[in-house]
C-alpha cells in the first residue's frame, strides 16, 4: 500500500467512526467557491476548504464536492463548467484518480440534492456563506456540525505518513526560497525585492503561498505579522526578519529566520544576544518529547527567554523575577506555536478529546494555540522570540525594572526568531525544517 493509500484508509476509518458516533448516513465535503470584492466582479482568491484537500490533492477547484460513505469508494463530483470567461484549473495526475469513483457535474445544487434524496442523514463540511440557495433543503443542525467537527479536528492532530511526506516536501521548497531571500537581504534589497526574489525562487504567485510572508527589515520585525514590503530599503539594513512558507499538496511549511546585517552599529550587541537565544532555541527544542505538555514547553520557552532578559540586562532584575513579573510577555506576548498541517494554523490545538471538550487556557497566554501534550505523529511549530514592540514597552514606561539605554540601543532591530516545524515520529523527534536550512 502506498502512503497515499493508507492515508485515505486511515481518513476512511476516522470518518466511518465518526459518522457511526453522529449517526450519519453520509458526509459531504465541499470544496467552496471564491467570493468577490464588494460592489464588484473582481474576484478574490480562492482558499479550498481543508477538508476537501486531505482527502485529495486538489487545491484550485471549486464547487466541487466528496462524498463519503461508510464501506464505499470516496465519491468525487467534480465541477466542469463550459465556461470561456474562465481557464479551467488543470488536474494533476496521481494516484486519487484511481481512488475515487467519479461524476462531472457542471451545476453544483444537482449534486447537492441527489445526495439529499439519496442519504437521510447526511453532513455537509464547507463554506456556505452565499450559498444559501444550493444549501437550502438542508437542516440547519446538519451544516457543518460541531460535535462531528469537533471530532475529526481532534483526529487531524495525527499526521499520516503521506501527510509528513508532503510536510517535509514543503520544508525542502521553503528552505529553498529562504536562501534566495537571504541572498538578497545581502546584496542590500528593499524588502518588496526580497519578497520578490522568494517567490521567483519557487515560481510561484502570492496565492500559492500558505500565508502572507513576513519580510521585515529593522523595526519592521517588531510587526508579528508584517507584510507590507517596502520597496526602497531603509538607509542601512541591521535586521532582516523572514517567516515565509511554501506548500505541496496543499500541506504547509512555516519557517522563520533571522539575520544581522553586516558592519552595523550595535550589531555586535544584537549578534550576541541572538547567539545566545539560539541557544536556548536549541535547548528548548531538546525539551521535546512523548507525554511533554506544550503549555509546559511555552512556559520553559518563558523562562528561557527571562534568562536571556536577565544575562543581557535589558531588565535590571534576576531571570526569576524576570519571568514571575511577566516581563518576558513584553518581549514575547505570543504563543511559542501552533499545530501545522493542511493549515498553517492547523486545528484541533485547544481540544481534550474527541467530544468537543476544551483544555483549560493558561490567562497569562491567551494567545497559545496548542494546549494537547506532545504525541506521537503530531506535527507543530516552535517560534520563540524577542521583540521590541512599541505598544507593549509603552505599557512599561514607568517601570524601573526596564533598562530602557539598553532597550532604546536595540529597538532599531526590531526583534527576532527562529521556527521550525517538528514531528514526532516512530523514529522519534524530526526537525523538518533544519535539514535544509541554517539556522
Ligand atoms: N507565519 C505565521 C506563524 O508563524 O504562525
Ligand atoms: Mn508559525
Ligand atoms: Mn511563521
Amino acid at each position: 500500500m502506498t502512503p497515499y493509500q493508507a492515508h485515505l484508509t486511515q481518513l476512511q476509518s476516522r470518518f466511518e467512526q465518526a459518522m457511526v458516533h453522529h449517526q450519519l448516513d453520509a458526509i459531504l465535503i465541499y470544496s467552496g467557491h471564491h467570493g468577490y470584492a464588494f460592489l464588484d466582479d473582481n474576484a478574490m482568491p480562492f482558499r479550498v476548504n481543508p477538508y476537501f484537500k486531505i482527502w485529495l490533492p486538489l487545491i484550485n477547484q471549486e464547487r466541487s464536492f466528496v462524498l463519503v460513505r461508510p464501506n464505499t469508494r470516496p465519491k468525487l463530483f467534480l465541477y466542469q463548467k463550459a465556461d470561456y470567461w474562465h481557464a479551467e484549473p488543470s488536474l494533476p495526475n496521481g494516484e486519487w484518480q484511481d481512488a475515487f469513483e467519479f461524476e462531472i457535474i457542471d451545476d453544483p445544487a444537482k449534486a447537492v440534492k441527489t445526495c439529499r434524496d439519496n442519504y437521510n442523514n447526511t453532513a455537509l463540511i464547507g463554506d456556505t456563506l452565499d450559498q444559501s440557495d444550493m444549501f437550502q433543503d438542508w437542516p440547519e443542525a446538519s451544516l457543518n456540525p460541531s460535535g462531528l467537527l469537533a471530532q475529526l479536528d481532534y483526529q487531524r492532530a495525527y499526521k499520516t505518513e503521506y501527510e509528513l511526506e508532503n510536510l517535509r516536501a514543503a520544508n525542502r521548497l521553503a528552505a529553498k526560497a529562504h536562501k534566495a531571500a537571504k541572498h538578497a537581504f545581502f546584496n542590500g534589497a528593499s524588502e518588496l525585492e526580497i519578497h520578490h526574489a522568494y517567490l521567483a525562487s519557487l515560481a510561484c504567485r502570492e496565492i500559492d503561498l500558505p500565508y502572507n510572508n513576513i519580510i521585515a527589515l529593522n523595526e519592521h520585525a517588531a510587526v508579528l505579522h508584517y507584510d507590507d514590503y517596502a520597496p526602497t530599503p531603509p538607509a542601512q539594513s541591521k535586521s532582516f526578519l523572514i517567516d515565509a512558507g511554501s506548500s505541496v499538496n496543499g500541506y504547509h511549511a512555516d519557517i522563520s529566520r533571522t539575520y544581522v546585517g553586516p558592519d552595523v552599529k550595535d550589531g555586535a550587541e544584537f549578534a550576541a544576544l541572538f547567539q545566545a537565544y539560539k541557544r536556548e532555541y536549541f535547548a528548548l527544542l531538546d525539551e521535546i518529547q512523548i507525554g511533554h505538555s506544550y503549555l509546559d514547553f511555552h512556559d520553559s520557552a518563558h523562562r528561557r527567554l527571562s534568562g536571556l532578559l536577565s544575562e543581557f540586562e535589558l531588565v535590571n532584575c534576576s531571570a526569576e523575577q524576570a519571568y514571575a513579573l511577566g516581563y518576558s510577555r513584553t518581549f514575547f506576548p505570543c504563543g511559542v506555536g501552533h499545530y501545522i498541517g493542511a493549515q498553517v494554523h492547523d486545528v484541533g490545538g485547544h481540544l481534550a478529546n474527541e467530544l468537543g471538550e476544551l483544555l483549560p487556557q493558561d490567562p497569562r497566554y491567551p494567545f497559545l494555540r496548542l494546549l494537547r501534550p506532545m504525541e506521537r505523529n503530531t506535527v507543530f511549530t516552535v517560534e520563540p522570540g524577542i521583540y521590541f514592540i512599541p505598544q507593549l514597552l509603552a505599557e512599561q514606561s514607568q517601570n524601573p525594572d526596564f533598562n530602557w539605554s539598553r532597550i532604546h540601543q536595540l529597538k532599531a532591530f526590531g526583534g527576532f526568531r527562529l521556527e521550525d516545524s517538528m514531528a514526532i515520529t516512530e523514529l522519534g523527534v524530526e526537525n523538518l525544517s533544519a535539514p535544509h536550512l541554517d539556522h
